[in-house]
This record gives structure tokens, sequence and C-alpha cells, in this order.
């Protein structure tokens, strides 16, 4: 990559409402330890009827159109494991919403959680070659398991909105990646389902697999050695699948590496779930919130995504990161969410499953400007307020 591109803002939103996995351990009669130590999770962000993977995208996005403008906009990729089409892309939805030019071209991309390491790759391979473009990817999923299945604690819902530019001023990324696919069956979702088919055990097995692979391979490819990486982000399903991925990469490069290096970027998905293909941007978005010595430090991006696609890649930091910082609003959307019982959440859990052969109208109950209104004639609408 000749010019420096990487990552000019970052902005992250999640639902407005909000579950205590400490009352979903009373109602289950399970440890709460379980959640809060075994698992690493606090909190889960639940939708409500009017959220989805459209209006979160959007309420990420609109902070960065804001701040930064629309001026050489030309692409908006939009990663999701849980879109809401099987043809259209979520992402013109998105593009209404926002208002961007007729000019942006959009696509949606898909590999379960991994689908936006890719959106950003080809995002800054394009404005490397085209400086004076920038892009927007989009990571948005509502992380939807089967009702009292080992999987329900790590429900979230949420999405990360990236600038993609020249002379980024958060961070550079840099130029090697390592990658490793293999065809597993640990996590899919076929066509006719809502929630996922999941071998729990048997995708962080895979993960750590994808992982070391997709590390021989950044290696071979000219990546940092593990000392010259300053801290971590990894695929969040769980907080604790950090502190796994680290010690797996500790042990197959045969070196020390503390959990200092991932504490903060743990910080919002312990509090939010998984979010699927954001998982990996919220765990930077903590990173960079609650992290003051960054500037000038290499960040080692863990990227993985059952069935499975694994990448590593690094980011170089930018002197003046902290003040592109957003932690106060991430911080604030966090803590105005509406907290809901175990009954609310579980009569919420396939409130937003729809066939498209009904015509059903959503009521506006969250305070966001994006809602999902409902559907007319087989077609998803969209307001801003
Ligand atoms: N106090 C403290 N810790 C406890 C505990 C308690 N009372 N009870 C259990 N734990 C710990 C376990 O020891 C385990 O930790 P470990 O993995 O470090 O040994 C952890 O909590 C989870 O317990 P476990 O019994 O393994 O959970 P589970 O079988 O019910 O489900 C998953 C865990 C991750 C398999 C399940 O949530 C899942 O399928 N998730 C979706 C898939 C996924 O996220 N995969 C990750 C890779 S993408």
């Amino acid at each position: 990559m000749s010019a420096r591109v990487g990552l000019h803002d970052l902005s992250v939103a999640t639902t407005s409402l909000v579950l205590e996995l400490d009352d979903l351990a009373a109602a289950t009669g399970i440890d709460p330890a379980k959640y809060r130590l075994g698992l690493g999770q606090q909190q889960m962000s639940v939708p409500a009827p009017d959220e989805d993977p459209v209006t979160l995208a959007a309420a990420a996005a609109e902070p960065v159109l804001t701040r930064h403008g629309m001026d050489g906009i030309r692409t908006l990729y939009l990663a999701t494991e849980s879109g809401v089409d099987q043809s259209k892309s979520a992402g013109v939805f998105v593009h209404r919403l926002l208002g961007l030019p007729s000019t942006c071209r959009v696509v949606e991309l898909k590999q379960a959680c991994y689908g936006a390491t890719a959106g950003l790759r080809a995002a800054a391979d394009s404005i490397a070659l085209r400086p004076d473009e920038r892009a927007l990817v989009i990571a948005t999923d509502v992380a939807r398991y089967q009702l009292d299945s080992p999987a329900e604690a790590t429900q979230g819902a949420g999405a990360a909105a990236m600038l993609v530019a020249a002379d980024p001023a958060i961070a550079e990324l840099e130029a090697p990646c390592g990658i490793s696919t293999a065809d597993v069956d640990d996590f899919w979702r076929p066509n006719d389902r809502s929630t996922p088919l999941v071998d729990g055990k048997r995708s962080i097995d895979a993960y750590l697999d994808g992982v070391a692979a997709a590390w021989d391979d950044f290696r071979l490819h000219g990546g940092a050695e593990i000392g010259q990486i300053d801290r971590f982000c990894h695929h969040q399903p769980f907080t604790r699948m950090a502190a796994k991925a680290l010690a797996g990469l500790a042990e197959h490069t045969s070196t020390q590496l503390a959990e200092d290096l991932i504490v903060a970027s743990t910080t919002y998905n312990r509090r939010i779930g998984n979010t699927y293909t954001a998982s990996l941007f919220f765990a930077l978005a903590g990173l960079l919130d609650h992290d003051d010595e960054l500037a000038g430090k290499r960040i080692g991006m863990v990227s993985y995504g059952s069935g499975s696609v694994s990448e590593v890649f690094s980011l170089r930091v930018a002197d003046g990161y902290r003040s592109a910082g957003r932690g106060a609003a991430t911080l604030a959307g966090l803590n105005a969410r509406t907290p809901v019982d175990v009954e609310r959440y579980r009569a919420l859990h396939d409130a937003g499953i729809f066939g498209s052969d009904a015509n059903i109208t959503v009521e506006q109950t969250s305070p966001g400007p994006f809602h999902f209104c409902g559907i007319e004639e087989g077609a998803r609408r969209y307001r801003r307020d």
C-alpha cells in the first residue's frame, strides 16, 4: 500500500433495550458467575421491535457523516450475518436513510462474523489506489440464538461504522495480513432459520485453529513479530473468548502474552453481547476509548467468522487518536438503554421475525432517529425522524 490508509473515524451504536444477565441467570437457575466470569458477559443489548440491523447501521454511521460530510464517499460496504433480505443489500436501505449520494456503490458482505474485515481490507485497497476517495464500512448484526440454548446468554446487537480514508486520524491499516479459510460446520444459519445451528465447543476449537493458521500466514507475508504487537483486539462472541484466543496465540508462538493486552478491548462487548461481524470493531472502539497510551502503538487485529474464515492484520495508531474518539457518546448510548426483564426480553426475542406475505405496521418505540416501520407489499419500510 503506497498511501497511508486506514480508519479516519469509528462510531458504534447499540439497541435501546438491555437485559442484565444476572436476571437471566436467576430465571434459568444458572449460577450468575458462569455468565460474569465463565463467559465474561454482564449484559445483553436487546432490539426493540422497530430496531434491526438496518437501523443500527444507520445509527452508527450518522455521527461519522455529521463529523466528516459525504464528499468523496463512493463505496458503502455493509457486512452482516443477519441481513434482512436474500437479494437486496441492507446497505441500500441505510444509503437512503443517511442520504448518501447516488454515486455511492452499495454491497452487502457475508461470512458469519468475519465479513467486515473483508470490507475493511477491500475499502483500504481501493483508497490506496484512489486516495481522494473515502469509503464507509459498516458492520451490523443482531445475534439471535435459540432460547434456552447454551448460547442464549451470549446474544447481543450492535453496529460499527468506519470511515476509511488516506491520512487517517485514528489508525493506519498496515499492508500485511494473514488468512486461513477452512470448511467447518461450527455455526451456520440455513435460509429457513432465524437462529443458527451451532456446535459451540467445535466453534471454539475452529476459532483457535483458524487464528493459529492465520498467524502463520501473517508472518509469512511480512507481518510484525509477536513481540512488536502492543495490544490485541479479537472477535469476541463472549469476552472470555478473547482471553482464550490470546492464550492460544501465546502457546502457538511460544511467548508470554499478559491479559493486560486485551482488557480494555472487552469494555463494550461485555455490556452489549455478541454483535457478530461488528464485535471485533466494538473491541477496537473499547480499546481506543479506554487506553491513553496507544499513540504510535501497533494493534494486532484477530478476526474469525465461523464456517470459517480467519484473518490477522495490524493497525498502527495515529498520534491524535484521542481527539478523534467517541468514548463519551458510546458510554452515553450504553447508559441510556432501558432495562427489560426476562419476560419482556423473551417476548421480544422473535418479535422482529415476519413472513413477507403479511402487511405489518410496527409501532415506533425506540428513541433513536431510525425506525423499522413494517412490511408493505412484501417490502420492508424504514423511516428517519
Ligand atoms: N462459575 C464460573 N465459571 C463457570 C461456572 C461458574 N459457576 N460454570 C461454568 N463456568 C465456566 C466454564 O468453566 C467455562 O469456562 P472455560 O471455557 O474457560 O472452561 C465457561 O464458564 C462456559 O461454560 P460451559 O459449560 O463450557 O458453557 P456452555 O457449554 O453452556 O456454553 C458456549 C458455552 C461458548 C459453547 C456457548 O455459549 C455457545 O455455544 N456459544 C455460541 C458459539 C460461540 O460463541 N462460539 C465461540 C467461537 S465463534
